[in-house]
């Protein structure tokens, strides 16, 4: 039996207006700055910033590695709603004005990059990964392992979903976008 493919719809570009919140480590202030960006459906916020940096800015400040929604660390705030970059797609959003923030409750580095070492040195300090009963033994003497049921796995499975991306640590700016009913 052969298999066909079906035919891929052709991409629809549309012109998006990015308009980002650069932050000046020399002056210690925030600017806005406007850029205008074609990008098709299937194009993220990250590839538009990406488009701005390599055409445009090369000034433009931000963070990405993975590009698939892996590594967590393209966080920023998008039309008012901390997101992926890579993850976000203009066209979803049903705008052509895309606002990008960088994320609240981290100090700024400069333009979208913001630092994440207090982030990660709570992180590290409550230990949240599986710790055996002796230390030692889990660093030094790896002699016998500890099977774990399925219901002990989904004990914690959610937790280890967490990318460590900083989303959840920032907040929605009410300015922008008034917060969803998530009890509706
Ligand atoms: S670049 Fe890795 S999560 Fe977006």
């Amino acid at each position: 039996m052969t298999i066909t493919k079906p035919p891929l719809s052709a991409p629809i570009r549309r012109t998006y207006t990015f308009k980002v919140k650069r932050y000046d480590p020399e002056r210690g202030s925030y600017y806005w700055k406007e850029y205008s960006v074609e990008l098709t459906n299937h194009e993220t916020v990250l590839d538009g910033l990406l488009k701005i940096k390599w055409g445009v800015d090369a000034t433009l400040s931000f963070r990405y590695s993975c590009r698939m929604g892996i590594c967590g660390s393209c966080g920023m705030i998008i039309n008012g709603t901390p997101r992926l970059a890579c993850e976000t797609k203009p066209y979803d959003l049903g705008t052509d004005v895309i606002t990008i923030e960088p994320l609240s409750n981290f100090e700024p580095i400069k333009d979208v990059a913001t630092d994440f070492s207090e982030f990660f040195d709570k992180h590290r300090s409550i230990k949240p990964w599986l710790i055996r009963k002796d230390e030692k033994e889990q660093f030094e003497k790896l002699e016998s392992y500890y099977p774990q049921t399925e219901e002990q796995l989904n004990e914690y499975l959610e937790f280890a979903y967490c990318i460590k991306c900083g989303l959840c640590y920032s907040q929605y700016n009410f300015a922008i976008t008034p917060r969803p009913n998530l009890l509706k």
